[in-house]
């Protein structure tokens, strides 16, 4: 059957073009869909290296202004996977030009800036998402599944980590190409909105809405030298970022995020305590989930480490045979495949803007109480 074509259009040739590269080449070799993504254009501003990307990866031509891609009628969906403070105005115009929209994380600067990037995507009646790709590890995924199914019971507590260790060192500098999560300008915040906002929107999906928060950040290197000014420059980005919450469900939360964890380079943790069983997971050893059921046979009861590669288990029947891994592309693989699913049935695809505008009033109001040191209302 020949497939609907999707020509898409991306923006940035980082870290993030080419995990979304991959899975637009790839998904229609592991999953039975309607649409096919075309790797039609690349943008970034430097014209020679996206010439070099797109060779590598194989998209048909080159643009070095956003404008212009979205200007372009042989484009149907925008990719941004360009850095924060490009978010809002390139989906802002995208949607304004009847293009379909996939937006990398945090959404947007603020809280103030998403919510007039959802007025937007929604006049437009634009389908879009939100690449929070960890809801689509399957351990995860499973995750999601057992909660719902009720074998957690009651919820507790939701306690969740997101470590790295890269910028410890005060010679390190700020700003420009690679180095632009240190640059608030550029940003929005630290770890707040770069590491925590992947935790607080898996515990959204897992574990229902945050009612308030308090908050404790650091800067722990003050002044850096700044890339593009080549001076030494106030740093205003959090290093850490830790917070207590309560979710509307009556659980009680920790999370803490930190680029000063020595050793830790991507330790993305969370366990959740309910009155029946508990759940843990972590990023390192993605393809499994820890389960405790209190209601096992008292003899051999104890923490089960269960091996996410079973045909039943979410997503794994597209991949190899039972008992092999896969890994983090996949993740991405997976939300293209759930986005196109999502244009055949016509249904919105999660998460969307709105959803995500949700994780970017949590870390708004983390950001507020750690400076005012007080309890904040979410919202
Ligand atoms: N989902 C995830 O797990 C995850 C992981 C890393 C980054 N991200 C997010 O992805 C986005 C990009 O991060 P990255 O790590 O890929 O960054 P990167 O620095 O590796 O790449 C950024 C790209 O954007 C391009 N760019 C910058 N300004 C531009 C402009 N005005 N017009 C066109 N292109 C421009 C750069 O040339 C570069 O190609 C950020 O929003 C980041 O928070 C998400």
């Amino acid at each position: 059957m020949s497939k609907k074509k999707l020509n898409v259009g991306i923006i940035g040739y980082g870290f993030m073009g080419r995990t979304h590269s991959n899975a637009f080449r790839t998904v229609n070799n592991f999953f039975d869909l309607e649409y096919e993504p075309v790797l039609k254009a690349v943008c970034a501003r430097d014209g020679g290296k996206a010439k070099a990307f797109a060779e590598q990866w194989g998209y048909e031509s080159v643009e070095t202004d956003w404008k212009k891609l979205i200007a372009r009628k042989d484009i149907d969906l925008i990719d941004i996977a360009s850095p924060n403070n490009t978010h809002a105005r390139i989906a802002e115009a995208a949607a304004a030009a009847g293009k379909m929209i996939l937006c990398e994380k945090p959404l947007a600067m603020n809280g103030p800036q998403a919510e007039a990037m959802v007025k937007a995507v929604e006049k437009a009646k634009a389908p879009n998402m939100v690449w929070y790709n960890y809801r689509r590890v399957p351990a995860v995924t499973l995750a999601k599944q057992l909660i719902d199914e009720g074998r957690l019971g009651r919820i507790f507590h939701y306690r969740a980590k997101f470590l790295q260790d890269w910028t410890i060192s005060k010679d390190l500098p700020q700003g420009g190409a690679g180095l632009w999560r240190l640059d608030a300008k550029v940003a929005g915040s630290g770890v707040t909105g770069d590491l925590l906002a992947h935790c607080i929107d898996t515990s959204l999906w897992l574990n229902g809405p945050i009612d308030k928060v308090t908050a404790m950040t650091e800067t722990f290197v003050k002044e850096r030298k700044h890339n593009l000014s080549g001076k030494v420059e106030k740093v205003s980005i959090d290093d850490a970022s830790a917070f207590l919450a309560r979710f509307s469900n009556g659980s009680l939360a920790t999370f803490e995020s930190t680029r000063y964890a020595r050793g830790h380079k991507a330790l993305y943790t969370f366990e959740i305590n309910g009155e029946h069983a508990s759940i843990f997971w972590d990023l390192h050893d993605l393809h499994r989930l820890q389960y405790f059921d209190h209601r096992d046979e008292g003899l051999t009861r104890g923490w089960r480490s269960l091996h996410i590669t079973d045909s039943d288990h979410p997503y794994m029947k597209h991949w190899w045979v039972p008992g092999l891994q896969i890994g983090y592309e996949h993740t991405f693989v997976h939300q293209v495949a759930d986005f196109l699913a999502g244009l055949s049935t016509g249904k919105p695809v999660s998460p969307t803007f709105r959803e995500a505008l949700e994780t970017q009033k949590i870390c708004d109001a983390v950001l507020a109480s750690a400076k005012s040191g007080q309890w904040t209302n979410v919202g």
